[in-house]
């Protein structure tokens, strides 16, 4: 039976190992993590993690090929191949602070590694890591080897969060990147071997190490950069009364453009696009391409310049101040069917509202209202206001707003603003709102009242 171990039991290593148990029986995978409350949480009936479908996926092969546990090194040292999903968040402090992957987390593994194995290992980076990180990683195993063979594999995750266990079952492509020797090559068809079990052959993309390692982060770079294109083409359908959605319906019948990724919004959130944009942005600085760093940076730039066009609209609307005015804010996560704050648009929207002195209250059914009041403090900007923070018991907003209730107790004039365009503009006009949505037609009031970007 081949064994599989994969350190870090996160959003990544939770879900993927999962489906490989599920789809693979022959196979043993144990999940394992430094965290015990994450772990814990993995044993239980309630997973750490909110994806629609992961529940049944667990539940299906927990204890049967399936474990997760905080014994990290007796199941490195026990398995074939070690999958490494630990976070790479950007570094905050020292060389290349602000921009480059922080690899302490992925290092320590890797150390690990060296101490504790007593077999030949297949090593799978699965975490987005810099180019060129497979080198340095093999550097320390090699020289700690005590005479075992490491082969190291970049196997990027391109799963979006929220369709995760849909993007597993079915991905678009596996990626595997392996050294171009016979020992690299076999390393990589044993990790082939495993995806073949559900993914067809001709999904499976096998490269060199670095054509792997660049991929993820040019895939995410693309994606984001679609973002950032239909937002600022949403800043100027706002400008000249064109309708963004009417834009990105027409662009996308190009089938040289496509129709997906070009919904304008508040902005991209979440904790890859723009720790992923940032590392690339790096390595082109690191490798004297200044030019290409600021064409990457340039797309960071419009997310940033979303958000605080969005606050400032909301702000200039209400008579350019929101000091005391209560503001309800439905939603806090990146984005729909997932839990997951990090980098979430929300967080600076509500900064930016709770610095005019709003009295914001917020609801999100998969988010708590410890980890909104964890966000909200972090000290990401330096706010010399108070927070008016009060967030509402989750039992307090039902599924289906009754709009008409809602706007007959606000004052008026009432507004909304939809920072996803969701809501059914039109019919909130006729209940009596003042309706923003972005990048569409303005209402006669907001054009009165231009938002200062
Ligand atoms: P996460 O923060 O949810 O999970 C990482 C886990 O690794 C944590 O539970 C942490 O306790 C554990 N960990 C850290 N160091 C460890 C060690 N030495 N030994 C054992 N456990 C350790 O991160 P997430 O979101 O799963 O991301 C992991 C990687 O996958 C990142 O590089 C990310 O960029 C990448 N990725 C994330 C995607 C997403 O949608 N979240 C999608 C594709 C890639």
């Amino acid at each position: 039976m081949v064994k599989i171990c994969c350190i870090g039991a996160g959003y990544v290593g939770g879900p993927t190992m999962a489906v490989i148990a599920v789809k693979c029986p022959a196979i043993e995978v144990v999940v394992v993590d430094i965290s015990k409350p994450r772990i814990d949480a993995w044993n239980s009936d309630t997973l750490p993690i909110y994806e629609p479908g992961l529940d049944e996926v667990v539940k299906a092969c927990r204890g049967k090929n399936l474990f997760f546990s905080t014994d990290v090194e007796k199941h490195v040292a026990e398995a074939d191949i070690i999958f490494v999903s630990v976070n790479t968040p950007t570094k905050t402090r020292g060389l290349g602070a602000g921009k480059a992957a922080d690899l302490t987390y992925w290092e320590s593994a890797a150390r690990m590694i060296a101490d504790v194995s007593k077999s030949d290992k297949i090593v799978v980076e699965k975490s987005t890591v810099p180019v060129k990180t497979a080198e340095a990683i093999e550097k320390i195993l090699t020289h700690n080897s005590k005479g075992i063979n490491y082969q190291i594999l970049s196997n990027p995750e391109f799963l979006a969060e929220g369709t995760a266990i849909d993007d597993l079952f079915k991905p678009d492509r596996v990626l595997i990147g392996g050294r171009e020797t016979p020992e690299g090559r076999k390393a990589v068809q044993a990790l082939k071997e495993v995806y073949a079990n559900w993914v067809p052959e001709e999904n499976i993309i096998t490269t060199n190490l670095w054509s792997a390692e660049l991929s993820k982060l040019a895939a995410n770079a693309f994606l984001a950069q679609r973002i950032s294109s239909v937002n600022a083409m949403s800043a100027l359908c706002e400008a000249t009364g064109a309708n963004v959605s009417e834009v990105s319906y027409a662009i996308g019948k190009d089938s040289r453009i496509g129709p997906k990724f070009l919904n304008a919004s508040v902005g991209f959130g979440g904790s890859c696009f723009q720790k992923d944009i940032l590392n690339l942005v790096y390595i082109c600085e690191c490798n004297g391409l200044p030019e290409v760093a600021n064409y990457w940076k340039q797309v960071i730039k419009i997310n940033d310049y979303q958000k605080s066009r969005f606050v400032n609209r909301v702000v200039s609307s209400m008579f350019n101040t929101v000091s005391g005015k209560k503001v309800a804010v439905l939603g806090f996560a990146f984005k729909k069917d997932t839990g997951d704050t990090r980098e979430t648009p929300a967080i600076d929207v509500c900064k930016g509202l709770l610095g005019d002195k709003a009295q914001v209250s917020i609801y999100d059914p998969q988010v708590t209202e410890d980890q909104i009041q964890r966000d909200l403090a972090m000290n990401k900007f330096d706010w010399d206001h108070p927070m008016h923070l009060q967030p509402t018991s989750p039992s307090s907003v039902k599924q289906e707003l009754d709009y008409q209730k809602i706007f007959n107790n606000m004052q008026k004039p009432a507004f909304v603003f939809d920072g996803r365009n969701v809501v059914n503009a039109d019919k909130l006009r006729e209940i009596g709102f003042i309706v923003y949505s972005i990048g569409k037609p303005l209402d006669a009031w907001l054009k009165d009242m231009p938002a200062i970007a």
